[in-house]
């Protein structure tokens, strides 16, 4: 039987904190349970007659096809809108796409710059919005991060998560608050340039300790990894960044995840596994990598058995089903 959280039904999901922590635990049981029902071969109907809009301006291969496949599997349907095709900001005012968006469509999921712009569709478009990344946030990436630490140690308590990278991005803020509400302890290591957000930092500190958890910022990773379970990066240069290309392989060569930093967690022979949201720089086969020589792990560690990054990006596809469902399934108890 699947079961979810009936406070979840028509919400929609701007950034962890618009979850409670137990809303959040919630959605990765019922990702896990779909997951295994999925692998039982069944395809449901719990979205049947359930459209979703796919507003995106920055590129996808994970969340576009894990919205399709998800809204597909369980009976509903999502369509791809790019900038490109419709009026979107251009022609016609984000409030008043929002406002037609949400007579036609039960959903819609938003990826693009402005964390502005995804909170406007939510106030104007009367159906769910969930937040499928901006500059600040990349909550649904989490729930995906959470569900593959869970399966792969079966439980998230007694974890420490070390993320390596530019510590202030949307991955790493929205998994320092992640951490925070799951009661995992977090560590981010990052030059003192890339540090998280004050005012984000001081959020997550509030969260982790009522949850009996810290977090930590460190600059030498090395120091910083040591007794992680996790060690978890992100792309050096997000989406949108691109003009700060030199500037930042210049800050981060220091802390690529190699086979010596896993090693540092001294966790080699233990719990350890690493997670990256992908896409990721790990070998000299891109165009990106081939001209700027920069990788954010080296390809023995992203090939290693500790690596779990494809199934953490299998997870994006249950976890963003679950969203759907417990938004939109008219049915409870199925
Ligand atoms: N991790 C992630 O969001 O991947 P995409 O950019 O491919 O959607
Ligand atoms: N921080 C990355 C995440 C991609 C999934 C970006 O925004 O490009």
């Amino acid at each position: 039987m699947l079961t979810w959280m009936d406070s979840l039904k028509g919400r929609s999901l701007m950034r962890l904190t618009s979850f409670t922590d137990e809303e959040m635990l919630n959605l990765v049981e019922l990702a896990e349970q779909l997951k295994a029902r999925r692998k039982a071969g069944v395809r449901g109907d719990l979205l049947h007659r359930k459209n979703i809009a796919l507003i995106f301006e920055k590129s996808s291969t994970r969340t576009r096809n894990s919205s399709i496949i998800a809204a597909r599997d369980e009976g509903g349907g999502a369509e791809y809108l790019t900038r490109p095709d419709i009026h979107f900001g251009k022609k016609e005012s984000v409030k008043d796409t929002a406002r037609v968006l949400g007579r036609i469509y039960d959903g819609i999921l938003f990826r693009g710059f402005a964390q502005k712009t995804c909170e406007e569709l939510a106030e104007y478009s009367g159906v769910p919005v969930w937040n499928g990344l901006t500059d600040d946030y990349h909550p649904t990436q989490i729930f995906a991060d959470l569900l593959t630490v869970k399966e792969t140690f079966g439980t998230l308590e007694n974890c420490t998560i070390a993320y390596v990278g530019d510590g202030r991005n949307n991955v790493a803020n929205s998994l320092m608050m992640g951490c925070a509400k799951a009661g995992i302890r977090y560590v981010c290591c990052t030059p003192k340039k890339l540090w998280p957000d004050e005012e984000k930092l001081a959020e997550a500190e509030a969260v982790a300790r009522k949850n009996g958890v810290d977090i930590r910022i460190f600059d030498d990773p090395v120091k910083g990894v040591k007794g992680a379970n996790v060690l978890y990066t992100d792309v050096w240069v997000s989406m949108g960044e691109e003009s700060k290309t030199a500037e930042r392989i210049a800050l981060l060569r220091p802390y690529q995840i190699n086979m010596e930093l896993m090693r540092a967690t001294g966790n080699l022979e233990g719990r350890l596994m690493f997670l990256h949201c992908l896409p990721a720089f790990h070998d000299f086969n891109t165009e990106a990598t081939y001209k700027t020589g920069a990788l954010e792990v080296t390809d023995d560690v992203f090939e290693s058995k500790y690596s779990k990054v494809f199934d953490e990006s299998e997870n994006r596809m249950h976890t963003i089903k679950a969203l759907f469902v417990s938004a939109l399934c008219d049915r409870e108890g199925v």
